[in-house]
C-alpha cells in the first residue's frame, strides 16, 4: 500500500504562470514530488467562474501551463498533471458540499471578498463565482489531500475546505474526509513590477515564465523603484522598492544585497545598476526553464495530461464512491 502523503494543488489556466507562482508554490511542488503522491490540477472549471464568456482565454492556455510545469521541473513520472473539467466527480461532490456552507460564510471568505472588490462585482455576484471555494474543497478532498502547496492567498480556501470536512464527517458520522494543511513558499508573496501588492497575469504586472529575454528586460526596466530617486546621488528608499524586493528573493548573495541597500539609501547608486543585476538573476532562473521548454513536443504534453487525468480520475471515483455510500446513495 502506498503510504506517501498526498499533495494536491493547482492553478487557473486563465493566464500564464509567472515568477510569483514560481517562488510561491512551484519550487515546493518540484521539491516535494519525489516523496509525495502528487496531483497538480489545471483548474479550467474554476477559471470559467470569472471567464465564462471568454472560454478560449482558458482553453488555449491549458497546454501552455502544462509546458510551464514540465519546464520548471515537474516530473510526470512523479506528479500527475490533470484537467479539472475532465473529472466530473468533482462537480458531483461540489453539489453535496453546497448543503454544508452558508452564503454568508462564502461572502466572508477573504479571497472571495478581495476578488469581488477587484472586479467591482458587489452588486452582481454570480452564484458560480461565489461557490468556487466549495468547488475547490471538492478538488482537494476528492483526492484525499494532506498538503496543498500554493500561494498565500489560498489560505482562506484551505480553512473553508477544512470546515466542510469537519461538518461532513460530523453530519454523516464518518471519518472518510481528511483535513489538509496549506504550504506556502518561504519567500512569501511576490509584488507586481508596478509595486502593486501581488504579481498577477490579469493585472499585467508579472514576469511570465515563458517571457523572452527582451520582454523580461523591458519589464525590469519598467519596475517601480523610488519615484523620488531621480538622480544617482539622491538618497533612495528601499521599502516598497520592487527591485530590492525581487533582489531579496532572487539574488543569492544576501550580504551584497544589504550592502547595495545601504549604498542606495545613502545616495550614489543608480536604478539601472540594480536593474541590470536583477536582470542577470532572473535570466539565470528563466534560461534553463526556456531551454527545457524547447525540448517538449506537443505529443509529450498531450500524453502527460492524459495519463495524469486518468490517474486522478481513478482516485476521485473511489473517494466519491465512499462519499455516496456514507450518504446512502448506494441503491
Ligand atoms: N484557486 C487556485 C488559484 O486561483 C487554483 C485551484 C483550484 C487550486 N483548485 C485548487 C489550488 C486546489 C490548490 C488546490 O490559483
Amino acid at each position: 500500500m502506498n503510504m506517501k502523503k498526498v499533495l494536491v494543488t493547482g492553478d487557473r489556466p486563465s493566464g500564464k504562470l509567472h515568477l510569483g507562482h514560481y517562488v510561491g508554490s512551484l519550487l515546493n511542488r518540484v521539491k516535494m514530488q519525489a516523496d509525495h503522491e502528487t496531483y497538480i490540477m489545471i483548474a479550467d472549471v474554476q477559471a470559467l467562474t470569472d471567464h465564462f464568456a471568454t472560454p478560449d482565454l482558458i482553453t488555449k492556455n491549458v497546454h501552455e501551463i502544462t509546458r510551464d510545469y514540465l519546464s520548471v521541473g515537474i516530473n510526470p513520472e512523479l506528479s500527475n498533471i490533470y484537467i479539472q473539467s475532465q473529472i466530473p466527480e468533482i462537480a458531483e461532490l461540489t453539489i453535496y458540499y453546497m448543503n454544508l456552507v452558508t452564503v454568508s460564510r462564502l461572502e466572508r471568505n477573504p479571497t472571495i471578498k478581495t476578488e469581488i472588490a477587484q472586479k467591482n462585482m458587489e452588486d452582481s455576484i454570480l452564484v458560480g463565482f461565489l461557490c468556487y471555494p466549495i468547488n475547490q474543497a471538492a478538488d482537494i478532498t476528492i483526492l484525499g489531500a494532506d498538503i496543498v502547496p500554493t500561494g498565500e492567498d489560498q489560505f482562506p480556501m484551505i480553512e473553508q475546505t477544512n470546515e466542510i470536512v469537519r461538518k461532513f464527517n460530523r453530519i454523516y458520522n464518518t471519518n472518510i474526509l481528511k483535513e489538509c494543511s496549506c504550504l506556502v513558499g518561504s519567500t512569501g508573496r511576490l509584488p507586481g513590477i508596478d509595486g502593486k501588492k501581488k504579481a498577477s497575469k490579469s493585472l499585467g504586472n508579472a514576469i511570465s515564465l515563458a517571457d523572452d529575454s527582451t520582454t523580461v528586460k523591458e519589464k525590469i526596466w519598467n519596475m517601480f523603484t523610488d519615484p523620488n530617486h531621480l538622480k544617482v546621488n539622491d538618497k533612495g528608499r528601499v521599502e516598497g522598492n520592487v527591485v530590492f524586493t525581487y533582489l531579496d528573493i532572487f539574488h543569492e548573495n544576501k550580504d551584497e544585497v544589504s550592502a547595495l541597500k545601504d549604498h542606495y539609501q545613502k545616495g550614489g547608486l543608480g536604478d539601472v545598476k540594480l536593474k541590470s543585476l536583477l536582470y542577470e538573476d532572473i535570466e539565470s532562473v528563466l534560461t534553463p526553464i526556456r531551454e527545457k521548454r524547447q525540448t517538449l513536443t506537443n505529443k509529450q504534453v498531450i500524453d502527460v495530461l492524459q495519463n495524469g487525468t486518468q490517474n486522478a480520475r481513478k482516485k476521485a471515483q473511489s473517494v466519491l464512491h465512499s462519499v455516496r455510500n456514507v450518504i446512502g446513495f448506494n441503491y
